[in-house]
């Protein structure tokens, strides 16, 4: 519709037809009020006179009434206001007159980077009061940033980065209260950077390459790092400290000198409390473990004295007094033929699923492995177990105590294990007893999902991820997750997440895991608070249905698109959104890539790609269980977006270089 050929670098094409895909015939129609449609001429006029200084090859058809379906323009639903106007790499040049932006006074986002665009920063500019995206990086915009400029209080990312802007960085940055982004990088700023710069919501600074900014780096960034002020002439912080005292202070009586600034006391006690806190932790997952050990003696030990006071008393202890048999499954014949040999002794044994492995081992020798912690969740903690000799690592969840009858959970895990998928993590040998439960499954090198988006608890932080890694995690997942539900009409996932999807050491494929566990034991646990990946309808989350899989799934990807975590879904984290719900409003109303997660947005050779995934996401994520797509189309069309996807990163860096 707006498409226009050789810009796909470009973030108002693709996004303006993921819009059109999402608003419908939001735009077209012009039933607009009165009032506002005078506003929307003035915005057109504004906008023409913006073509005629900066970009006469703008294709806009000015014999058209409203602008709304101008390349690189939106309008609010209603198509009164022009609510965006973004043209990367469009070819602008030249100054931008007062009486153009400046006169868009509804525009919220403004994206005019990589142009050629000179002069200042248009002084009127304050006149966009709506303004919460403003992307002017790569022009060679000059002179200082104009007074007018800190009157957009609702600025959230600012990136006026590689252009030439001179002067100070004014104190008055510090109205931008909302200001998340601040990217003032290689430009040629010099003074100071304000002492007192305090921006609360900021999460991204960088004013490196700005040779002549000089001075201490003020407290609030202290504890950014060192690249976000390389080339320039700060000192203190992250870089080597200032010059002691920048000149003795003239003796004066009345004013006591301030205390020297005492970086290193600070990063000392830093340390020290991060040394402390992991000792603290260690102890703690020690002790934890010591527990374990204890509970497990002091379990068998009542089982057995149980055992020998015998006697049959319900049904339950009835199963844990019958003689005990190991129940070796065996996969051929369709998993269900068993071979039981009664042992020695009383104690239950480890029952393996399948082949038994090379080594086997056996209960005690995973009691007496050294383990871990790796996760800890609503149905039960994870570990990570080394057997003696290095002969095997497993990953053993102890489910959290459910009355399940034996019966039913050996035929369950049975089906359970005779799942076996390059994607799924192999459910190897289970443990029953009426106090514990254990599952033991292969142990897959790699951290989760959850973590390598938003960083462990343990304080590692989120890993780098672009865009075609994510789209292989995705799609791994995806093909996980077909294959469960192609095992029958109702086999389903039932706890699609991302702590339960395990990405491989190189960041291209992924295994899910957990599959089937909420089914077995969630009927049986006390429900825990429901998290953003539950699909509306599921009031009950035992069960399952492949359609909520698919919900699960789209949040999932959004998730994997956004780098938020939905709602609830980080332990003993409060942060979290309702992804779908909130995709769903930024795509209408704000009409900016800012749905992505930054360390993505930037990858524009693959913004159509992106943008195929966050379509397929919003599907997945449709609230009625009807409209969502299988799992197979799911799998099908990730396939195909991580096929384009590859094939732009083999074939060139053209579109990468359009610059100015
Ligand atoms: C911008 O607004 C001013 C004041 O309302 C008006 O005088 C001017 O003509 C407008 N500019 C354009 C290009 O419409
Ligand atoms: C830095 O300041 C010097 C002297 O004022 C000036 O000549 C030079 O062009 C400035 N450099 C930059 C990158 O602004
Ligand atoms: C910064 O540069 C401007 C010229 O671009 C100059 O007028 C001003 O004095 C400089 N300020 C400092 C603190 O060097
Ligand atoms: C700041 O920008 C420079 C140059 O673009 C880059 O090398 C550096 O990594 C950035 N640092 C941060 C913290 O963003
Ligand atoms: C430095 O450490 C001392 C004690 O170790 C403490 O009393 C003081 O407040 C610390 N100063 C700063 C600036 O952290």
């Amino acid at each position: 519709m707006r498409q226009l050929p050789g810009a796909r670098a470009g973030g108002g094409v693709s996004l303006a037809r993921l819009a059109v895909a999402l608003c419908c015939a939001a735009l077209t129609l012009a039933l607009a009020p009165r009032a506002a449609q005078a506003d929307l001429a003035a915005d057109r006029a504004a906008l023409l006179a913006f073509r005629d200084a900066v970009g006469p090859r703008l294709p806009w058809d000015a014999s058209a009434a409203s602008p709304c379906g101008w390349r690189g323009v939106g309008c609010d639903r209603a198509g009164a206001r022009v609510v965006a106007l973004q043209l990367p790499g469009a070819s602008l040049a030249g100054a931008v007159p007062l009486g153009t932006l400046g006169n868009l006074t509804a525009l919220r986002t403004l994206s005019l980077r990589l142009n050629a665009l000179s002069g200042g920063i248009p002084a009127d500019i304050g006149g966009c009061a709506e303004l919460r995206y403003l992307y002017l990086h790569g022009n060679r915009l000059e002179g200082a940033i104009p007074e007018g400029f800190f009157g957009l209080s609702l600025l959230q990312r600012l990136d006026l980065s590689n252009n030439q802007i001179s002067g100070g960085v004014s104190p008055e940055f510090n109205k931008l209260a909302r200001l998340a982004t601040l990217y003032l990088g290689n430009n040629r700023l010099n003074g100071t950077l304000p002492a007192d710069l305090e921006l609360k919501n900021l999460q991204l600074f960088n004013v490196s390459g700005n040779l002549n900014l000089t001075g201490p780096v003020p407290a609030s960034l202290v504890s950014r790092p060192a690249s976000a002020f390389s080339d320039t002439g700060l000192c203190g912080g992250p870089l080597s400290p200032c010059p002691t005292p920048p000149q003795p202070p003239p003796p004066s009586p009345s004013s006591p000198s301030p205390p020297p600034p005492a970086p290193s006391n600070g990063s000392e006690s830093g340390k020290l409390s991060t040394g402390a806190i992991a000792g603290i932790a260690t102890g703690a997952a020690v002790a934890f473990l010591v527990l374990i050990g204890v509970i497990f003696f002091l379990c068998f030990r009542c089982q057995r004295t149980k055992a020998d006071r015998s006697a049959g008393m319900a049904a339950d202890a009835d199963v844990d007094g019958s003689p005990i048999s190991v129940t070796v499954v065996s996969m051929d014949k369709s998993a269900t033929k068993r071979s039981s040999h009664a042992p020695a002794g009383n104690a239950k044994k480890l029952v393996f699923l399948g082949a038994a492995p090379d080594t086997p081992y056996d209960l005690e020798s995973l009691l007496h492995s050294s383990a871990e912690v790796i996760g800890k969740g609503w149905l039960g903690t994870t570990y990570r177990a080394t057997l003696e000799g290095g002969a095997a690592t497993v990953a053993v969840k102890r489910l959290r105590s459910a009355p399940i009858p034996e019966r039913e959970f050996r035929d369950r895990v049975t089906a359970l294990g005779a799942l076996r998928h390059e994607n799924l993590v192999p459910l190897r040998a289970y443990f029953y007893s009426r106090e514990e439960k254990l599952l033991v499954y292969d142990f897959v090198g790699a951290g989760s999902l959850c973590s390598l988006l938003h960083g462990s608890r343990d304080g590692a932080s989120p890993a780098r991820l672009d865009f075609t890694s994510r789209a292989r995690i995705a799609l791994a997942a995806a093909r996980g997750v077909v294959f469960v539900h192609g095992a029958g009409a109702r086999s389903c996932h039932g706890n699609i997440k991302s702590s339960n999807v395990l990405v491989t050491d190189a960041r291209d494929g992924a295994y899910v895991t957990d599959h089937g566990l909420v089914q077995l034991v969630g009927a049986h646990v006390p429900l825990k608070r429901s998290t953003g990946y539950r699909a509306p309808e599921v009031s009950d989350p035992h069960r399952a249905s492949q359609e909520a899989d698919v919900y699960s799934f789209g949040v999932l990807l959004l998730e994997l698109l956004t780098g938020k975590p939905p709602v609830n879904s980080v332990p003993g984290s409060s942060d979290g959104v309702d992804l779908p719900r909130w995709v769903r409003t930024v795509v209408q109303e704000e009409w900016t890539a800012e749905v992505f997660d930054a360390s993505i947005a930037v990858e524009e050779r693959v913004e159509e790609e992106m943008m195929r995934l966050l379509q397929l996401a919003t599907e997945c994520a449709e609230d009625r269980a009807d409209r969502r797509p299988p799992m197979v189309e799911v799998a099908a069309r990730i396939e195909h977006i991580v096929d384009s996807a590859l094939r732009k990163a083999d074939t060139d860096d053209d579109f990468h270089s359009i610059s100015p």
